[in-house]
């Protein structure tokens, strides 16, 4: 685990971005950060801004003030498909997966404008994402929209493990799913993180979840930052209601 005194430079800094849609500012001056290697949660109700923030750092939405930096460079003013090409990959909460091709497919276009990457490497990662998540090899020719919701999840996080994100953007990836299940994939997935040295922010509003995974949390309440915390004191907390 991260120590949060450590002094490091972020991987991605969000400093003090107000985002709108048309006319009405649902982002208001938001500032976080993400370490390299480090897990963040950021905490939400419906409507806080999860996913606008997400969209946002991707660069799908542009913020009317603020900046962003990605590892060293500022990528407000560039297009996602540059955003992703230097490193980001964002899994969404709804229908992250392509159903009509199988696994293995869905997997193999996890690469998808990766420069470079030889044939023999992208199997090399496809294999290393069903080392991962063995469920995935089982179901490899099985059309992904007849997986399980807990397979659907397995398999959008290995999509994203396929193109070796330097920070992976997680939308809500507990929703429709057990907790149990949520747990056992997000910790799977934190050691496969671990061990790449990638980083992850993930926005939810299932605290518990989170809380297993992430290091640190951020509330974001009706579209600003309350409060941070390391997850060892958040995990304490007996309610969230403050936050909220
Ligand atoms: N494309 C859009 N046009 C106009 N308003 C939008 C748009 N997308 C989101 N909003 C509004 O911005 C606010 C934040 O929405 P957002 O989807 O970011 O919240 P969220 O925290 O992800 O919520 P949820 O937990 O329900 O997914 C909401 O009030 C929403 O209605
Ligand atoms: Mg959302």
């Amino acid at each position: 685990m991260i120590e949060s005194s450590v002094v490091q430079t972020p991987l991605l800094s969000v400093r003090d971005i107000s985002v709108r849609y048309a006319k009405r500012e649902v982002l208001h001056g938001v500032t976080l950060d993400v370490r390299p290697g480090e897990i963040v949660a950021v905490l939400g109700h419906n409507g806080a801004g999860k996913t606008t923030l997400l969209n946002t750092v991707l660069g799908i939405n542009k913020p009317t003030s603020g900046s962003i930096e990605f590892d060293g460079a500022p990528v407000t003013s560039r297009s996602v498909r540059a955003n992703v090409l230097t490193g980001m990959s964002l899994t969404a909460a709804e229908r992250p997966v392509f159903r009509e091709l199988t696994v293995v497919s869905n997997l193999r276009l996890g690469a998808y404008g990766a420069k470079g990457l030889s044939k023999a490497d992208l199997e090399d990662r496809v294999e290393d994402v069903f080392s991962t998540f063995p469920r995935l090899r089982e179901r490899s020719g099985q059309l992904a929209g007849s997986l399980s919701g807990g397979e659907q999840r397995m398999l959008a996080l290995g999509i994203a493990l396929v193109s070796r994100p330097k920070l992976m953007l997680l939308d809500e990836p507990s929703v429709g799913l057990a907790p149990a299940v949520v747990q056992d994939i997000l910790s799977t997935l934190a050691e496969r993180c671990e061990t790449l040295g990638m980083s992850i922010l993930v926005v939810e509003q299932n605290v518990r979840s989170a809380l297993r995974v992430a290091h640190r949390v951020y509330y974001l309440r009706m579209g600003a930052v309350v409060h941070d915390e390391i997850s060892a004191v958040a995990a304490e907390r007996e309610s969230f209601w403050e936050f909220f």
